[in-house]
C-alpha cells in the first residue's frame, strides 16, 4: 500500500500539469481500495476449532469475543455462505447504558412465550463485557413468537425492560438502533 502511493505520488511529480486530475486519481484509488478490502472481509471464512464445530456459540459474562457493536450482528451472521462456521446467530444485539451514552457490560436477555416475563422461559442469553449478546442455540420462535426481557444490574432504577409485543426472529439491532430506540439500561 505504502509502495502504491510513493509510486502514485511520483507520477504526480513528473505530470506537473496534471496534478489536479491525479489527486483526483490518488483519492479514487484509496477509495477503491478501502471498498475492496471491505467487501473481501466479507467473504472471509473462519476456520473453528475442530471440536466446536458443532457446539453452540454463545456470548457469556465478561467475554471479549464479539465486535460491531450496534451494527445489526445478522447482516453478516447469517448470509454468509460459510455463516455456519462461524455462527448463524439465532439471537444477537447490543446494549448501551440508559444514556445510551457508553456500552452496559453483561447484559441478561430472557425470551418468554407470555408479555411481561409470563409463560415458558425459552431462553437465557448472558451478554458480555463489550455489551453484546449472540447465540447460535436452535430457538423456536413459535406461531406466536417469544417476548424479550431485557435485564441490568439490581441496583439500576429500572433493572428491568420487557418489550411489549412479541418477535419472530432475534436480530435485535436490525429494529433497535435504526427504527426502535437502541437498547438500552443501567
Ligand atoms: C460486517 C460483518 C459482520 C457484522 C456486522 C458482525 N460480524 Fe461478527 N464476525 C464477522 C466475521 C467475518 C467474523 C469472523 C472473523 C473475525 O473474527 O473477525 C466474525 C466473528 C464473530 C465472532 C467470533 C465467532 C467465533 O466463533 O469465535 C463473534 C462472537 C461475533 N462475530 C459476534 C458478532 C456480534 C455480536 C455482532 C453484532 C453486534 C457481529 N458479530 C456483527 C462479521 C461480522
Ligand atoms: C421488529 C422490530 C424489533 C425487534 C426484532 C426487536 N425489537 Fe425490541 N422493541 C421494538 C419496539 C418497536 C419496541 C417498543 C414497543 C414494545 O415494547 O413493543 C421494543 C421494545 C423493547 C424493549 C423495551 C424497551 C423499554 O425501554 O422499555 C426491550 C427490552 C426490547 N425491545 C428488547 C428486544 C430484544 C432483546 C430483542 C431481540 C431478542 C428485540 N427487542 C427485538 C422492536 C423490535
Amino acid at each position: 500500500m505504502r509502495r502504491l502511493l510513493k509510486c502514485n505520488f511520483f507520477l504526480t511529480l513528473r505530470k506537473q500539469t496534471l496534478i489536479k486530475a491525479m489527486r483526483k486519481k490518488n483519492i479514487l484509488f484509496i477509495l477503491s481500495i478501502v471498498v475492496v478490502g471491505f467487501i473481501l472481509q466479507s467473504f472471509v471464512v473462519i476456520k473453528p476449532q475442530e471440536d466446536e464445530t458443532n457446539k453452540a456459540v454463545i456470548s457469556k459474562k465478561n467475554g471479549d469475543v464479539s465486535h460491531f457493536f450496534g451494527l445489526n450482528c445478522m447482516s453478516c451472521h447469517k448470509n454468509f455462505r460459510n455463516a455456519e462456521k462461524f455462527g448463524r446467530f439465532t439471537v444477537a444485539g447490543s446494549v448501551f447504558d440508559e444514556a445510551r451514552a457508553r456500552i452496559h457490560k453483561n447484559p441478561i436477555i430472557k425470551l418468554y412465550t407470555e408479555p411481561k416475563a409470563q409463560g415458558k422461559l425459552v431462553a437465557t442469553i448472558n451478554g458480555d463485557k463489550l455489551g453484546n449478546f449472540f447465540t447460535t442455540e436452535n430457538i423456536d420462535f413459535t406461531r406466536n413468537g417469544l417476548y424479550p426481557v431485557l435485564i441490568g444490574s439490581p441496583t439500576a432504577t429500572e433493572s428491568i425492560k420487557y418489550m411489549q409485543t412479541p418477535i419472530f426472529k432475534g436480530d435485535c439491532n436490525s429494529c433497535h438502533g435504526p427504527r426502535a430506540e437502541a437498547l438500552g439500561i443501567d
